[in-house]
């Protein structure tokens, strides 16, 4: 599902993560590892403040492993904790828990150290729609838990999902909206199947999908469709694909609707292999 954010929502889904904020001793961030920049929040930072953070780097196993590492990097030279999982595995969801003790440490060492009793890490997972944290929710607490639908600030009340003994995680899960005002980041978004089909044109997208493969992907631009750049005319590649796969209106004429439908799924189904849409030196 799409949401259209409007500033109402904007502030409602703000004021509803601030608010829960108070009750947790440290954030999970969750993003998108094909995109550790373009499915960030552009005002997380500004709403949890000092807060203890963990970026978790989700989707991992659709990622370029090469890129994610630069990325855990990248974010760990910048002074964050951070793991890259995928929350479909239960493995992988362990190390959440052990970082999420990591993070605390300091914290509940002092407590120790003051005589005090220490309890279970209190969490709450935040996020842009679709990074999967519904389904992070649910696999931590080993069953249905969190509603899959994404309705930015919607107060319902929230219950206590015991993950294991040390940690605790809020059932209801921060939704923000993503820095959907820079084209680029959106067509990222509409790659990775984020931003549905409805808002996004898809010849530009397709467009946008071969320029950004022939920038960083060129190899693998060749294995598919046997090309190595994309023409001045882009015309001309659509052509190229359009005869290579045989995506031909009843005329005999290319398809080019279908041939931008062809690439765009080519992308999302992994058919040009595992693929990160930000590019770490980019960034620096
Ligand atoms: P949200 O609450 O943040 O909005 O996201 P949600 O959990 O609903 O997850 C969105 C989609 O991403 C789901 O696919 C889910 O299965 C998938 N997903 C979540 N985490 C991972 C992961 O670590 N690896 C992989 N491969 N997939 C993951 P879906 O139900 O098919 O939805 P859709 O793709 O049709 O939108």
């Amino acid at each position: 599902m799409t949401i259209q954010w409007f500033p109402g929502h904007m502030a409602k889904a703000r004021r509803q993560v601030t608010e829960n904020l108070k009750l947790v001793d440290i954030v999970f961030e969750l993003i998108d590892a094909r995109l550790p920049m373009s499915s960030r929040n552009p005002m997380l930072d500004d709403i949890i403040h000092q807060k203890n953070r963990l970026l978790i780097l989700n989707k991992a196993d659709m990622a370029d492993e090469v890129q994610t590492k630069r990325w855990v990097q990248y974010f760990t030279d910048k002074g964050h904790h951070v793991v890259a999982v995928n929350s479909l595995d239960s493995k992988g969801l362990k190390r959440v828990v052990k970082a999420a003790e990591a993070v605390l440490k300091p914290k509940w060492d002092r407590m120790r150290a003051k005589g005090l009793k220490t309890r279970a890490i209190r969490a709450m997972i935040v996020g842009i729609p679709n990074v999967g944290k519904s389904t992070m929710i649910n696999r931590l607490a080993k069953k249905n838990i969190a509603r899959t639908g994404n309705t930015p600030g919607v107060t319902r009340s929230q219950q206590w999902i015991k993950v294991e003994k040390e940690l605790e995680l809020l059932d209801t899960p921060g939704i923000l909206w993503p820095k959907f005002e820079d084209q680029e980041v959106g067509y990222k978004l509409a790659l990775t199947g984020a931003i549905k089909d409805t808002i996004t044109n898809m010849d530009d997208l397709a467009i946008y999908g071969l320029r950004f493969l022939e920038k960083y992907y060129p190899t693998r631009l060749e294995e598919r469709y046997k090309i190595t750049t994309v023409a001045e005319e882009v015309v001309e590649t659509f052509d190229h694909i359009g005869r290579l796969r045989n995506v031909k209106a009843a005329g005999g004429e290319i398809d080019y609707d279908q041939v931008s439908e062809l690439i765009v799924r080519d992308i999302r189904n992994e058919h040009l292999g595992k693929l990160t849409f930000d590019f770490v030196e980019d960034y620096e």
